[in-house]
């Protein structure tokens, strides 16, 4: 790690944002307001602060481990993340850093905070988006265990095109009280620490070693 890099200061709430288009959203627009002026909350608005699609790493990394909650905050396109935020995982979780021997963000929260233009009832079996919402949600989990970290219980907002006025405002309320109080949130206790995963040497990028047994062995890499 770069020590000439100046570390952030510490604050528990490291927030990604990322909306392609702020300027027409309804909700995530007024997420991200609420949680803003908010003292222990560390705000990256991606669509603004990485426009041309290049993160600084290393400061990235520093936020990061400066944090103890990591909050992804974005609509939901495609039944996944805005891609920008989905390159932010690319470049940003590093092999040795984030995982694969790297411990960097081990024992922290991952908390996903996410809108569908569909509603909640069309996410079903029996309806156009064919599966539960929960079905889209193990690349989050796994990404999180991967890097030794919990999965907070997502907070959605489905049908956001539609919902009343009084059910945005409530949940953006919710949603910044939950940022103030955080990690004093309920359901905390009886959340389970995360699984270990960890990844054998084989499956390693650059480990020469274990590549030569590899070949030696006639074990395929990926
Ligand atoms: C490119 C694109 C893909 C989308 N994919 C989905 C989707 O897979 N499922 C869904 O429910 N809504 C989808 N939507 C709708 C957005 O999730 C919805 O517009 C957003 O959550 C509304 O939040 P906002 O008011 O902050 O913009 C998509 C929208 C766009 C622009």
């Amino acid at each position: 790690m770069d020590e000439s890099i100046r570390a952030p200061a510490r604050r528990p709430v490291y927030l990604l944002a990322a909306h392609p288009n702020l300027r027409e959203s309804r909700v995530n627009r007024r997420m991200l307001q609420a949680a803003s002026d908010l003292p222990g909350v560390d705000v990256n608005d991606l669509y603004t602060s990485s426009a041309d699609y290049d993160f600084d790493v290393p400061l990235e990394q520093k936020r990061a481990e400066a944090a103890q909650l990591i909050v992804l905050l974005h609509p939901i396109q495609w039944y996944s993340m805005p891609a920008l935020m989905k390159l932010w995982f690319d470049e940003v979780l590093s092999y040795g850093w984030a995982y694969g021997g790297g411990t960097a963000l081990q024992g922290k929260d991952l908390w996903l905070v996410a809108t569908t233009g569909s509603p909640a009832e069309s996410y079903h079996p029996g309806s156009y988006n064919r599966y539960f919402f929960d079905a889209f949600l193990p690349p989050y989990e796994q990404t999180a265990a991967l890097c030794g970290m919990r999965f907070l219980p997502p907070m959605l907002l489905h049908g956001a095109h539609r919902t009343s006025e009084e059910e945005v405002a409530a949940h953006v309320a919710t949603f910044r009280e939950r940022l103030a109080t955080y990690p004093d949130w309920p359901e905390m206790a009886d959340m389970l620490d995360c699984p270990s995963c960890d990844v054998p040497a084989i499956d390693r990028p650059n480990d020469k070693s274990a590549s030569a047994a590899a070949d030696e062995s006639g074990v395929r890499r990926r």
